[in-house]
């Protein structure tokens, strides 16, 4: 028996509701087919927003969206994006695919596309192939709201109040496809950059993003922090750089050979297990050198970028990164959201990558059909964490479960309560054969009532368009309430989440 020990009177930070971001970049049917399919389509829209895929977002709780890439953000040019479509620029997706990219899709729509989910923006700047003056009238353009050369063309092109940027990246990935440059060199550039994102509305300054490593990159957050607090120092306490990202995705097999997102054994499951737990040690690494130079953790660490990346899926284009989603993927958003939640002091952003049609996405489309993957269901049992208050907890009596070579943790878990005083209880077994029995211990609480969901089904059960319900969280009654104490038997393979009060 595995006891989960909650202490309610230890509160241990805020759980921003933007851990549960998401990312979409033009790349492969992610925008476009994915969620924007234009005003004259056959598929219902509202604006060209595919109406189902905006509903399923808005019912999981989506807080906030990244665009327009990843690699498209280097050298993506704003200004191709705007004003009527009929004359707005193709260019090639040469990153993605060689596919011709008309524009279609800009900053217009982009807002309007989030007014719809109801959620907060985050845009990405160019720095690999842009200029500043670019990066700035962009920020002029979707923010100010006197009278300006941009803010004017803004108002010609139909839109006459700015827009609220919460987040603005500049560049990304600079140390690979944003211009392979040197931890010296970005920061130097990010230094200048950052300088002419302007606050416009001085009420909600734009949160900026400084592009940080990848993965275990320790070498590029210390260069990077170095070069940026070194003397002059511009007034980073005023929003410098109130973010760092982290990209880290999980290949189980490494880069060269992803693997089948549906073909494979135990064995490749718990080294994407293990693969997946990698993600705490980062965390924390990272954020031992951000201590250094920002002690009292004013700067997130934002993992803008993470998921599981597979193979395509066969006969697909290999530039579209299309790939399916099975209970293996729900177990590493378990595992990941656990660990952000238990982070929350540093991690304050992330995005999975991406939310439709790519990579480790909690929607999938064919056509006007729509699935919602594994994924997708996680994070709607993981919604009211967000805003909530993250409690201390541990799970007592864990054993490990694996092969020899990748051991990991039978369970893993993170409990919060929200503003109304009900407790938020996350826990997945990770063990693709064994069930295990799990006692909820709280140190004061006397549950009186516990609703919870599960999501469980055969380590490599997925949905399709043909069986679009074969994994879903449906209602888990297997919760007792003995005592001051809650137990249940979690199954092998499985997420649960228990509301509890
Ligand atoms: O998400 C796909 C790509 O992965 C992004 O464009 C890039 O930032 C990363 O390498």
């Amino acid at each position: 028996m595995a006891v989960l020990h909650v202490n309610e009177r230890q509160r241990e930070g805020h759980i921003n509701a933007e851990i549960y971001g998401h990312f979409s970049e033009h790349l492969g049917r992610c925008i476009y087919e994915g969620l924007y399919v234009g005003e004259n389509s056959d598929i219902p829209n509202v604006n060209g927003m595919r109406k189902d895929v905006v509903d399923a977002l808005k019912e999981m709780k989506i807080p906030m969206l990244r665009w327009p890439g990843g690699c498209f953000a280097d050298e993506y040019h704003w200004k191709d994006g705007i004003g009527p479509k009929e004359t707005r620029k193709k260019m090639i997706n040469t990153h993605w695919g060689g596919v011709v990219e008309d524009n279609s899709f800009g900053t217009h729509e982009f807002f309007e596309l989030c007014g719809q989910l109801g959620c907060k923006t985050y845009i990405n700047g160019n720095v690999g192939s842009g200029t500043v003056q670019e990066m700035s009238e962009w920020v002029e353009y979707m923010t100010f709201d006197g009278v300006s050369p941009m803010a004017d063309l803004r108002r010609k092109n139909g839109h006459e109040k700015p827009w609220k940027v919460d987040y603005f990246g500049v560049g990304n990935e600079n140390w690979g496809c944003g211009g392979n440059m040197t931890p010296e060199y970005y920061a130097n550039l990010y230094r200048r950059y950052q300088t002419y994102i302007r606050h416009y509305d001085h009420a909600a300054p734009i949160r900026k993003v400084c592009g940080g490593p990848n993965v275990a990159d320790y070498f590029w957050t210390e260069g990077v922090l170095k070069t940026c607090f070194a003397p002059p120092q511009p007034e980073w306490a005023h929003g410098f750089m109130d973010e760092l990202s982290l990209h880290y995705y999980v290949h189980p097999n490494g880069w060269d050979n992803k693997g089948s997102a549906t073909q494979f054994d135990e064995e490749e499951w718990y080294r994407t297990m293990a693969k997946a737990i990698y993600m705490e040690e980062l965390i924390e690494r990272h954020g031992a050198i951000m201590d250094q130079y920002d002690p009292d953790k004013k700067i997130g660490l934002s993992v803008d970028e993470w998921g599981c990346w597979f193979d395509v899926e066969p006969g697909t284009n290999p530039g579209f990164l299309y790939q399916q989603n099975t209970m293996r993927d729900a177990l590493v958003a378990g595992v990941t959201l656990n660990i952000f939640n238990k982070h929350c002091d540093r991690v304050k952003m992330a995005c999975i990558a991406q939310m439709v049609n790519v990579l480790q996405s909690v929607i999938l489309t064919e056509g006007p059909k729509m699935i919602l993957t594994p994924t997708y269901h996680v994070f709607h049992m993981y919604k009211e964490h967000q805003d909530a208050e993250l409690l201390h907890s541990y799970m007592e009596g864990n054993k490990t479960v694996g092969t020899k070579e990748d051991q990991v943790p039978f369970l893993s878990e993170s409990v919060s309560v929200d503003a109304d005083g009900v407790v938020h209880v996350t826990v997945s077994n990770l063990s693709v054969s064994e069930d295990s029995p799990v006692e909820v211990a709280f140190a004061e609480l006397k549950p009186s009532s516990v609703k919870a969901s599960i999501l469980t089904g055969e380590m490599r059960a997925h949905n399709t368009f043909e069986e679009p319900d074969n994994v879903k969280e449906t209602e888990f009654a297997g919760c007792e309430i003995a005592g001051d104490r809650i137990r249940f038997n979690l199954p092998a393979c499985s997420v649960v989440s228990l509301r509890v009060s």
